[in-house]
């Protein structure tokens, strides 16, 4: 009898030793997406934090405008809000992959990878993807909770970072073009995975991540570099339509992955304009 692993808010937040993520967790049934609804409570500044869960989403959405799906109770699929959020999004986009790279490396029992910028792999195939996404908000001038209630200025940066895991999926679960590039948690590890569990440590990664980037970016980046598929290797991209070839040298916290071009030069390349080809 498989141990029953619902997602409960209760269950995920108790004696969460973070400082900062999952001080609010919210758990939907069925939703379009996570990434949605953690934005919608960026209207009042005292959910920084807020950490939202579903179960299924109508309408999840990928890096690149792609559909995210994935069938009830497969994954762990959330979104978490951080209001004022001080990292360049680069460094940010590579903090989250590291989090979330060793959170899931202690679930599967080995080391995952990163491939550039944030997508998180277990034994050479996709099981986890990331979606960073930022904007400014206008909160009522009289908002209680709105710590810049006092000042002109009533905008204010919001971060939300959508995580979707993939759990119990069998391989057939997957679409056909999909079966030799993506995997799940139960398909590296032989056996069920506890997304209870998993959900506990990946918050509490985070949390310390997120810290450790505003202290010290350099162990950000030796760590995302440590784990990368890309450095050291031959790299082709596609960037703002046009297509570059090199060799990968490096990762930059303000302007992403760093190509020595094979057609003489070095080039950086931000995540935001750019799909890795090859
Ligand atoms: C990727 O393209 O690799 C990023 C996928 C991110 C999917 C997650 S699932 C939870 C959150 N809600 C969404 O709509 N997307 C993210």
């Amino acid at each position: 009898m498989p141990r029953d692993d619902r997602l409960d808010p209760d269950r995920i937040s108790v004696k969460l030793k973070t400082r900062r993520i999952g001080r609010k967790v919210l758990v939907y049934e069925r939703t379009g997406s996570t990434n949605d609804i953690a934005a919608e409570y960026a209207r009042n500044a005292d959910h920084d934090g807020l950490v939202v869960f579903a179960e299924e989403q109508t309408a999840g959405r990928g890096r690149t405008g792609a559909q995210w799906q994935s069938p009830y109770g497969e994954s762990l699929l959330f979104s978490l809000l951080l209001i004022d959020c001080t990292l360049a999004s680069e460094l940010l986009s590579l903090t989250c992959a590291v989090a979330v790279a060793e959170a899931l490396g202690t679930v599967a029992g080995q080391r995952a990878r990163i491939k550039w910028p944030n997508d998180i792999l277990l034994a050479g195939k996709k099981v986890c993807g990331i979606l960073v996404e930022s904007k400014r908000v206008v909160r009522p001038p009289d908002s209680p909770c709105s710590p810049l209630r006092a000042t002109s200025d009533k905008r204010r940066d919001t971060t939300v970072i959508g995580i979707g895991i993939n759990c119990h999926q069998s391989a057939e679960s997957f679409p056909p073009e999909l079966r030799d590039v993506a995997t799940s948690l139960d398909l590296v590890g032989g056996a069920r995975c506890d997304r209870i569990t998993l959900a506990r440590r990946t918050l509490a990664s985070l949390d310390q991540w997120l810290r450790t980037a505003e202290e010290n970016k350099e162990r950000v980046i030796e760590t995302w570099s440590s784990l990368s598929t890309q450095l050291a290797q031959r790299v082709t991209l596609s960037y703002n339509g046009r297509t570059f070839t090199g060799h990968c040298i490096g990762i930059d916290p303000a302007n992403g992955l760093i190509l020595q071009l094979d057609r003489g030069g070095v080039r950086m390349f931000d995540a935001a304009h750019t799909t890795l080809l090859k």
